[in-house]
């Protein structure tokens, strides 16, 4: 048989796949492991994409024009204003970071992102047969000093912020130094922001190499949707716009997102029901004896010293519940426990109770 994999370019067929989090399709389960939100969207998604499905013999606006207009208005405030031409929407997120890794990053340059962190920025990397510079954070998940060091062929810096696994943020200051101090674009993740007390995009008026990403998957939840965006400089936004695809997004996604970004009302119930939730999660796995990190995300990154917590992991799926176990080595492993619904969280919480009443696996 012809070895077809000869035609491929030697990057591709040597990368190790990107495995996102497992989607158990009909199985009733409980799913804790990819942060999505544990409630449903706003009902005014849903009659937005009624409406849009109105229409589908004709291509979708390429630029998502509604969504940029009621994001602005969204993301301004007193103290900042950002214009539609400031906004690039995307097929979810990592569009936008497969955008910004393509715009920016060569064959043989270098991506940073900090470890332990979100690994698809590594495959991006891989992607463009670029290399990626992993630097370890620091004990308490603040960036280390060889995160600011710049050189020649590093190209783009990846810092999710609130980061995952870790649910820890960098502060503003930290971030502005790392901007000065290297010579290339800063891409602040802020796929979490909203379960966090402050954000980025303040800062970009102050360093324009500072872009900020965003996702509807968490906090809107709508995963399921894929709609996700870029607020950067316009100059930045105005480039970009040659590297995404023409249609990057489709008409049913940018009228959901156009109606779930307008519902601020519903955003600011679902945060704090998902953060009142979290709050609680903390104290209870602390009480278990997990080492648990106070989280600005929806999620909580739960370690031990005393057993390992892989056996935890598979106990938990063979009794229906799927959390994220994540094992980053030579850094260590650990749960990764996305905030679901109180009835989902105290059912999870009672049977990791009785799971640890056993001796250690
Ligand atoms: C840090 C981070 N960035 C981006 C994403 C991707 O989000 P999206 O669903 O918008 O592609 C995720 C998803 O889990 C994430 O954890």
């Amino acid at each position: 048989m012809t070895n077809l994999h000869k035609y491929f370019r030697a990057e591709i067929v040597s990368m190790p796949p990107y495995k996102p989090g497992e989607q158990p399709g009909a199985a009733k389960v409980i799913k804790l492991n990819t942060n999505e939100s544990p409630y449903p969207p706003s009902t005014k998604v849903k009659d937005a994409i009624v409406q849009a499905t109105e229409r589908l013999e004709r291509y979708p606006d390429p630029l998502g024009t509604s969504f940029r207009l009621a994001a602005s208005k969204v993301l301004s405030t007193k103290a900042v204003s950002v214009s539609p031409d400031q906004i690039l929407c995307g097929n979810g997120s990592d569009d936008i970071l497969t955008i910004l890794t393509r715009a920016f990053v060569g064959v043989g340059e270098v991506l940073r992102l900090p470890f332990p962190s979100y690994i698809l920025y590594r495959t991006l990397a891989q992607l463009q047969g670029a290399a990626f510079e992993e630097i370890p954070f620091n004990a308490a998940f603040g960036l280390a000093p060889e995160f600011y060091v710049s050189h020649d062929k590093l190209k783009l810096v990846f810092l999710p912020n609130p980061n995952s696994p870790s649910g820890s943020v960098i502060p503003h200051d930290a971030i502005l130094d790392l901007a000065r101090s290297v010579d290339c674009p800063v891409v602040v993740d802020e796929a979490y922001v909203d379960f966090a007390p402050s954000n980025c995009i303040e800062l970009i008026a102050r360093d324009p190499r500072i872009m900020v990403t965003r996702t509807l998957s968490k906090s809107y939840a709508l995963a399921g949707l894929r709609f996700g965006y870029l607020v950067a400089h316009e100059s930045i936004i105005d480039v970009l716009r040659k590297v995404k695809d023409s249609y990057n997004t489709d008409a049913i996604s940018i009228a959901g997102a156009t109606a779930a970004i307008t519902d601020q009302v519903w955003l600011r119930e679902n945060v704090a029901k998902i953060c009142a939730t979290r709050a609680r999660m903390t104290v209870e796995l602390r009480a278990m004896g997990f080492d648990v990190r106070e989280s600005h995300a929806n999620f909580v990154w739960c370690t031990r010293n005393d057993r390992p917590v892989a056996p935890l992991y598979e106990q938990l799926k063979s009794r229906g519940i799927l959390v994220r176990y994540m094992n980053y080595q030579p850094w260590g492993d650990g749960l990764r426990i996305s905030v679901g619904t109180d009835a989902e969280i105290d059912a999870t919480l009672l049977i990791l109770k009785d799971l640890l009443k056993e001796p250690a696996k």
